[in-house]
């Protein structure tokens, strides 16, 4: 007999999943599952602000620029101050590095984490009622404890994060993420308050036919090795895929096959996307998936960041794909 909805189990929440670990692994006792736990909570306090931006005066711009030079919407800052607070209050994290602050935040305590987050990815969809993200990333800090935080605690290589993830704010939310030892999606259901786990250890697919670019940019791409995949997906009718929010992008070629390319261009020299803010956490994701990630030249987890918002071309996705794209 066909089970009806009220029979269905709830299925695995996070707080069960990241116990579960603990015994597993463990590294990952105490602070650390506090600290995923914070970013879930902010993860919601942000989901419930955006489900009801277009009610009250929270969408918009704000008037400021941040230090990429982007106009902030009011929500960016929002998302911002509500994760700086949660991250702040448990002691477990000790430093902040966001894309919306100039330099980095020292708290002052002697927890032993390291964040760097994006509090807002793609914000400028929000007006539009596109889906958004959270993406962030997990160090351990380098100096010891009770001494001052220096630029060595933050501009760590993407391979030393001890985890990464981003949370997807769409149709439904998601929260998906590695401490290394794979991926794990977890779906929010509003009703519970909790995130439930829907996709346990994603794997990308090592093929696929999607290539999300924005096209607008073609005659200005600096690398020929992009430009050059861009014309073989055209040539082998690839289909284009592209929503302009980083998290959306990534996690449907996550999750379906495909490949992201934002490449260095003429406006942009060095590469548009922000390394300690978006690329390593996703690289992190995409190389614990069986995926890829590079500039073009190197892993994106072997870049050492010089200063905290360092951009770089980006190209991520299934394994193969960027491999023909470099090769
Ligand atoms: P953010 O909203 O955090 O500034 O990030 C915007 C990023 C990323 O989400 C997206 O993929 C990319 O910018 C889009 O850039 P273009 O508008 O140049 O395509
Ligand atoms: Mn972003
Ligand atoms: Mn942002």
């Amino acid at each position: 007999m066909e089970k009806s909805r009220i029979d269905l189990p709830i299925g695995v929440t996070l707080d069960r999943f990241i116990k579960s670990k603990e015994v597993e692994y463990p590294s990952a006792v105490g602070a650390f599952s506090q600290l995923l736990r914070d970013i879930a909570l902010a993860a919601k306090v942000v989901n419930r602000e955006l489900n009801k931006a277009g009610l009250i005066d929270i969408m918009g711009n704000a008037g400021n620029y941040n230090t990429a030079g982007d106009e902030q919407k009011k929500l960016d800052i929002l998302a911002n101050i509500r994760f700086i607070r949660a991250l702040s209050k448990g002691g477990e994290v000790c430093g902040i590095i966001s894309e919306e602050n100039e330099s980095f935040i020292d708290l002052e305590n002697d927890g032993n984490y390291i964040v760097a987050i994006d509090p807002l990815d793609g914000s400028s969809n929000i007006d539009v009622n596109v889906s958004v993200g959270t993406i962030f990333s997990i160090y351990k800090r380098i100096t010891a404890v009770n001494n001052p935080l220096t630029d060595a605690d933050f501009l760590q290589k993407g391979r030393l994060q001890i985890a990464s993830g981003y949370i997807l704010y769409g149709p439904s939310s998601m929260l998906v993420f590695t401490t290394g030892n794979g991926v794990n999606g977890f779906t929010y259901e509003p009703s519970l308050g909790e995130f439930v786990l829907s996709n346990s250890n994603i794997q990308c697919k090592q093929d696929g036919n999607m290539y999300s670019i924005n096209e607008g940019l073609s005659n200005s791409i600096l690398d020929p090795k992009a430009k050059q995949y861009l014309q073989f997906c055209k040539d082998n009718e690839y289909t284009a895929r592209y929503i302009g929010s980083l998290v959306a992008d990534f996690h449907r070629n996550l999750l379906k096959g495909g490949i992201y390319l934002y490449p260095a261009t003429t406006k942009y020299p060095k590469g548009k996307l922000r390394l300690m803010f978006e690329s390593n956490a996703l690289a992190f994701v995409i190389e614990q998936a069986g995926g890829k990630a590079t500039n073009g030249e190197m892993d994106i987890l072997d870049i050492q960041p010089t200063h905290i918002h360092f951009t770089t071309p980006l190209y991520i996705g299934s394994k193969n794909m960027v491999s023909k794209l470099i090769n």
